[in-house]
């Protein structure tokens, strides 16, 4: 049997951090779904395209394995559903302090009860368990370097991004 899983998120923009977990997942399931979701209660900086855009340059600029990976978005909809529609098994969930499975712990158990899928949980890796999209953005407009947390690829369109605001 394909051991199947979907790591979902916002992704405005993929930090090194879920990259990191990205990378890692590779290793424990056969094949991995990128889903970027839309999530209606956040104004993203970049529309959904973008953001998995800049999740493939990423991966081949950080030399990952992508033949495991498939690309999605969700625009609507549950991911509970797109976890079974697709046979996935598994919901990957990066978490950096325990902040983070106090707010992921309902919703693995919510979408347990809507489609049986399971939510693995792993830790982000020592020394990015302070990155978070929203503090990358927030350097970036105030002119620092973000160069440690994101990809050249992510840097750049950042960048792109702000001039043409
Ligand atoms: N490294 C760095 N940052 C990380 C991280 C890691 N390993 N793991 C999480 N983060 C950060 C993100 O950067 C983000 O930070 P930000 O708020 O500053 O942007 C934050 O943690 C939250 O992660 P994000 O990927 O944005 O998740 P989310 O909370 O927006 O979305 C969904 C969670 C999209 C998976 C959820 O809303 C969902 O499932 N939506 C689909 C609809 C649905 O089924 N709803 C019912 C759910 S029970």
């Amino acid at each position: 049997m394909k051991h199947i899983a979907v790591y979902p998120g916002s992704f405005d923009p993929a930090t090194l951090g879920h990259l990191g977990i990205l990378k890692r997942a590779t290793k424990l399931f056969d094949e991995v779904h990128v889903l970027v979701v839309h999530n209606p209660s956040k104004q993203p900086l970049f529309t959904s395209a973008e953001r998995l855009n800049m999740i493939k340059q990423s991966v081949r600029e950080l030399g990952v394995d992508i033949s495991p990976l498939r690309f999605s978005t969700l625009e609507s909809g549950l991911l509970a559903e797109y976890a079974e529609v697709h046979g996935a098994h598994a919901l990957i969930k990066g978490f950096r302090t325990v902040a983070d499975i106090e707010y992921e712990l309902p919703m693995s158990q919510v979408n347990n009860d809507l489609s049986g899928v399971e939510t693995i949980f792993m830790a982000s890796e020592p020394g990015l368990g302070y990155v978070s999209s929203s503090l990358v953005k927030e350097v970036a407009a105030l002119g620092g370097d973000i160069s440690k947390y994101v990809t050249d690829a992510v840097s750049q369109k950042i960048q792109e991004k702000l001039n043409a605001s």
